[in-house]
């Protein structure tokens, strides 16, 4: 017998109907500020949801699970786009590609553009603990992506004239060591009057045969970060997109703190998606080998749409044209640009982000109440998506930039084959090469540089080196 006080009503019942008492196996024997943990988390979960993610689960089937009609996957075609001019001569003309740049700089310079940085993610695929955002990835100065990504919104924004607001998302794994970081590193300059961090939501795994949740701790029921789109349903209940607006914003860039190079406020860029009308627009990078992990934007009927790397067949993925180049090649790297009142529309449209689902390996208690890592896949995870907004859009813009000036993501640990730091550390170093080349100044090949956030134009290279000479490693 034990006099824990019981679950209220109609939690309880709710737990019932689901068939999930089980969560409860540890409840009396739980201290009462575990017992108010788990009660909390237990009446912070969808249940209505929770059984719709059962069903999805339980109809699920990896070989027919496409998200997307097969027969329009079929005759779907790489979009076409500008080009941005760090990529070479645009298609768009030499004329269209500084008109671009013109109306993106003047939509910084009035203060109408906000950014979104998606930070939810963990390093644990670096083998690290902690926020991705903390880890050390400049090549000279082991630099944190956060102070690499904050510097360089801080410097466009200092260049314009007027403050950049800057929303970062964080998850439950993230959101207390990002807190800490930013504000131990005084956000790296940027005024945190025009920073807001909010977190994304979790979701709980289901077990793979049975459908149950886990718990992975007595008074804990395991649950992950609900996907990158999470993010807008988090931003509404943090009242992010009135915050926004409030600051006079128009059109929101968002991109990931795995990509030191990304340029999502990059003036051109924004330019074009001004120019085109877009409420969707998005950098793509030339995918060059079927097996690359990336999404491919793909458009067929005038409706867009980011096709994971996991849901192409390999046939298509490997489909060529005449011209040896890939049928579908559009490559995501996740750096878009939203009109405000388009994530307006969408967020007042229910569903208008799907919940996609993964078997993956879920820490767990077993049936003794010990925890089990299992080495193979066990439950289902779901995520959302924010590129499933695409076929939502008026206008979507595809924006094609050269990889080695945009995207070189933090993925894998040290000695992976694609995606290491040491690739990452390399891309930045023959970044910063190339801008010493187109400035003048000379820079021995085995000599590894760094460009700090602050270094915007060939300009800035020139000053900060007046010899016109670099001789040994530093950050310019
Ligand atoms: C992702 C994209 C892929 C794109 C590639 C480019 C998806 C499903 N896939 O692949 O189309 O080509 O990036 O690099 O998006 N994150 C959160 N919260 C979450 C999940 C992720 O904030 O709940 C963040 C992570 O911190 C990371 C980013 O989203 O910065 C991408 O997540 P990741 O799992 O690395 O996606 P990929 O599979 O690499």
């Amino acid at each position: 017998m034990t006099d824990a006080p019981q679950l209220p009503e109609p939690l309880a019942q709710q737990l019932t109907d689901l068939g999930q008492q089980r969560l409860l196996a540890h409840w009396a024997q739980l201290e009462p500020a575990a017992r108010d943990r788990l009660h909390r988390q237990l009446a912070g979960i969808d249940w209505p949801q929770v059984a719709g993610m059962r069903q999805l689960a339980a109809s699920h089937d990896t070989a027919a699970a496409l998200p997307v009609d097969a027969a329009w996957l079929r005759a779907a075609n790489t979009p076409a786009g500008p080009r941005l001019r760090t990529g070479g001569p645009s298609p768009a003309g030499p004329l269209a590609a500084s008109e671009a740049a013109d109306r993106g700089a003047a939509l910084l310079a009035s203060g109408g553009a906000g950014v979104v940085l998606v930070a939810g993610g963990q390093a644990s695929r670096l083998r690290c603990e902690g926020p991705k955002g903390i880890y050390p990835v400049g090549p000279v100065s082991q630099a944190s992506l956060f102070e690499l990504l904050l510097g360089r919104v801080r410097e466009i924004a200092a260049r314009s004239g007027r403050p950049i607001p800057l929303a970062i998302m964080t998850s439950s794994a993230t959101d207390h060591d990002t807190r800490a970081f930013l504000s131990e590193h005084a956000f790296f300059g940027l005024q945190p009057e025009h920073v807001l961090i909010f977190q994304q939501g979790d979701l709980p795994a289901l077990a793979l045969e049975s459908l149950d949740l886990l718990l992975d701790a007595p008074d804990h029921v395991a649950v992950a970060p609900d996907g990158h789109g999470g993010l807008l349903a988090a931003l509404v209940a943090a009242s992010g997109l009135d915050w926004f607006a409030e600051r006079g914003v128009e059109h929101v860039a968002t991109f990931q703190v795995d990509n030191p190079l990304a340029m999502p406020l990059d003036p051109e860029f924004l330019g074009y998606h001004l120019l085109a009308d877009a409420e969707f627009s998005t950098q793509v990078v030339e995918k060059q080998q079927p097996a690359e992990r990336v999404g491919v934007v793909a458009e067929h009927d005038g409706v867009h749409r980011v096709i994971e790397y996991s849901d192409l067949s390999d046939e298509l993925a490997a489909a060529r044209g005449p011209d040896g180049r890939l049928h579908l090649r559009a490559g995501s790297i996740a750096v878009h640009a939203f009109a405000l009142a388009f994530l307006r529309r969408a967020a007042a449209a229910p569903d208008s982000l799907p919940l996609h689902l993964a078997r993956k390996a879920v820490a767990c208690l077993d049936g003794t109440g010990q925890l089990h890592r299992p080495a193979a896949a066990n439950a289902f995870k779901f995520e959302r998506f924010i590129f499933d907004l695409m076929p939502f859009a008026r206008r979507v813009l595809t924006v094609e930039i050269e990889a080695a000036e945009g995207f070189a993501p933090l993925k894998n640990p040290p000695g992976a084959a694609a995606d290491a730091p040491e690739h990452v550390q390399a891309a930045m170093n023959a970044q910063a090469h190339r801008r010493c080349a187109e400035a003048g100044v000379a820079v021995a090949d085995e000599v590894v540089i760094e460009l700090s956030p602050a270094v915007l134009t060939a300009d800035d290279i020139r000053q900060r080196v007046p010899s016109g000479r670099i001789e040994s490693p530093r950050v310019i």
